[in-house]
């Protein structure tokens, strides 16, 4: 487990201001550029943040990231942010795949992985989230889902293409409820995800893929959660919107 990537993850979703997310990227790159973490950070934000963040993150400790990007390249899609430019900000992640895209915004399989291939072709590393509904989970289809999302729309990737996704489960159920998976369920999961990867891309490229757990992840049930064998780390929302709250989850790996 521990020669693949470590990561905590931040998902501020549409919270802060572009004043208050400053405040909050200059918080944390002072204090992790002081203590240097045990594991890859990264905070995934609003759009409108980045370029601004990007002038002053130091990247080396703190990698920094989109929450979506289009699926189309360029062109008249009013509104839309195409990966090129997310990559232009000097934005080296983007999240794909959220429960709240696929849910609110009716982002499909399809659209999905058109997203993927434009941010990988772009060079940015995708953080691509999977995870079941509570109706799902009560049916005991958790595996299958998961397994669909992923055929869905990463499995047509080479090897070499999705060495650059790290996989974030988040079963729906447990985001922003304060309801955490046990560990022993997360585990379950991440482990039946790694044999999901191992079974199309072979044993070295599941060992290598960083799969994160998201949902109500906190400083608290943290380091029960990353102690788990297939759990790399977590992506997290609301306890990332606070400097104190989200370097007690990085130092989870300490
Ligand atoms: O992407 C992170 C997320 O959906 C989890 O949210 O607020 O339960 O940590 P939260």
């Amino acid at each position: 487990k521990k020669m693949r990537k470590k990561i905590v993850a931040g998902n501020w979703k549409m919270n802060m201001n572009l004043q208050e997310g400053i405040a909050l990227a200059k918080e944390l790159n002072e204090t992790l550029t002081a203590e240097k973490p045990n594991c890859d950070v990264v905070i995934c934000t609003p759009f409108i943040h980045l370029a601004s963040i990007a002038a002053f993150l130091n990247q080396d400790v703190i990698g920094l990231g989109a929450e979506n990007c289009a699926d189309k390249a360029s062109g008249a899609y009013t509104g839309e942010v195409s990966a090129e430019m997310v990559k232009s900000t000097g934005a080296q992640y983007v999240i794909l795949g959220h429960s709240e895209r696929r849910g609110y915004y009716g982002e499909t399989p399809e659209i999905l992985k058109e997203k993927v291939l434009l941010a990988l072709k772009n060079g940015l590393k995708v953080i691509f989230c999977i995870g079941e509904s509570l109706e799902e989970r009560e049916a005991n289809k958790q595996n299958d889902v998961v397994k669909a999302e992923l055929e869905g729309s990463v499995f047509n990737l080479t090897a070499e293409e999705f060495k650059n996704v790290i996989i974030a489960y988040e079963p729906i159920w447990a985001i922003g409820t304060g309801k955490t998976a046990t560990a022993e369920q997360a585990e379950e999961i991440h482990a039946f995800i790694r044999s999901a990867v191992a079974g199309k891309y072979g044993n070295d490229v599941a060992e290598e893929t960083s799969i994160l757990y998201g949902g109500s992840c906190k400083a608290s049930n943290a380091p029960e959660l990353f102690a788990k064998p297939d759990i790399d780390g977590g992506l997290i929302g609301g306890a990332s919107l606070k400097a104190a709250d989200f370097k007690g989850i990085i130092d989870a790996w300490k």
